[in-house]
């Protein structure tokens, strides 16, 4: 597939109104994506687990209008939110190409999340990628091209995850579960760095309903986005040896994911969630943003492991929050864990409970 094969060409604009509504996870990412090139393409490729209980819920309604530009208005938990319009105006400039029915509507956006907006949890995957399911929805009802008809073809779907990526990179990986692959490589094939495929290698059952828990660090605005951070990888020193490192820690993983090596997992899952933050340390403006309570639980962590024998690991993303990853059946031990040792470390005790996850489903 190529962008050019996005393009709706054929539509007609009868309708004069309607409603849908999606819902769609976020995602963690075991090998990261951090470095983009223009059009949201990626630097390296990336993998993730897609969650199950962290959602935005989006309704979109849409009326018939007559005049030129985009008109939308975006409601967030019912209250009407002018913070989330520059996004969402950047997110229909740069997919209007591929959806000309977008200046024909006004469309009235109604997001909610299942975890609190003030987690720090970046709702950005799951808020584009319901966004862009939403629009789909519009677009199969009004294409003249049989390919877009169905919530369920792969036509839907692989689009879907296109323009998410237009919004947040990492959102196109939230639109199907449970391990979702983006940017072209070796390893995976048909992979593409235009939207995510579905991992459909064997996956160890070591690896089923695999658990994560999010202990919410610091709820707080962070000091440097993920869209600057991105940024920062240009003319970064070691930004080549990174780019070329994921590419091997994905061929890894995919081996790992097969023969259920957790131990191996471990290994990849906790140096590529360091390598993320080494990146943004040794960036010009460097900058950090784990917290003390992030290195005393990470430590804890370590700690665990080695006096239970135990497969819990941890991940970051471009924030302070650790997420905890286990197998199943250490859930009991590890929450156990969490409430005797590590909510200490949280914000406000707060952490969520979620695990991986089957993708977005329309309502
Ligand atoms: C560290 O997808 O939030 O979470 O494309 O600028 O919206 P933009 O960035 P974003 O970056 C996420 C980076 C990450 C790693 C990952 O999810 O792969």
């Amino acid at each position: 597939m190529t962008a050019e094969d996005f393009i709706l060409k054929s539509y007609h604009t009868d309708l004069q109104n309607g409603t849908v509504k999606w819902a769609s996870p976020s995602n963690i990412a075991l090998v990261k994506y951090w470095g983009k090139k223009a059009d949201q393409i990626p630097e390296n490729p990336s993998i993730s687990f897609t969650l199950s209980n962290c959602k935005t819920l989006t309704e979109i309604s849409f009326t018939k209008k007559e005049d030129d530009g985009f008109q939308f208005d975006v409601y967030f938990e019912g209250e009407k939110n002018e913070a989330f319009r520059p996004k969402i105006q950047t997110f229909f400039e740069r997919i209007a190409v591929y959806m000309p029915f977008l200046k024909d509507y006004h469309f009235k956006i109604d997001t909610s999340n299942t975890f609190p907006h003030s987690s720090g949890i970046a709702s950005s995957a799951s808020g584009m990628s319901a966004i862009a399911l939403c629009l789909m929805s519009i677009e199969a009802q009004l294409s003249e091209e049989s390919n877009a008809l169905s919530s369920d073809s792969a036509y839907f779907k692989q689009k879907a995850s296109f323009l998410a990526r237009l919004g947040s990179g990492s959102a196109c990986r939230s639109i199907e579960g449970e391990l979702v692959v983006w940017g072209a490589n070796e390893s995976i094939k048909d992979s593409s760095d235009l939207y995510g495929v579905r991992f459909t290698e064997s996956v160890h059952p070591n690896f089923k309903n695999y658990q994560d828990t999010i202990l919410l660090v610091d709820k707080g605005e962070k000091q440097v986005s993920s869209t600057v951070g991105h940024q920062l990888m240009y003319g970064h020193p070691f930004a080549q040896e990174r780019f070329k490192q994921a590419h091997d820690n994905l061929a890894k993983l995919k081996a790992v994911l097969a023969s259920g090596d957790l131990e191996a997992f471990i290994t990849i899952v906790e140096s590529e969630a360091l390598t993320l933050h080494a990146m943004m340390m040794t960036s010009l403006p460097y900058f950090i943003l784990m917290k003390p309570n992030t290195l005393e639980i990470i430590n804890k962590i370590w700690a665990y492991r080695e006096a239970q024998h135990s497969k819990l690991c941890f991940t970051l993303d471009a924030g302070a929050n650790v997420h905890l990853l286990y197998p199943e059946q250490e859930k009991e031990n590890v929450l156990e864990f969490i409430k005797n040792e590590l909510v200490s470390y949280c914000q406000n005790e707060h952490y969520i409970c979620d695990e991986i996850g089957l993708g977005a489903n329309q309502i």
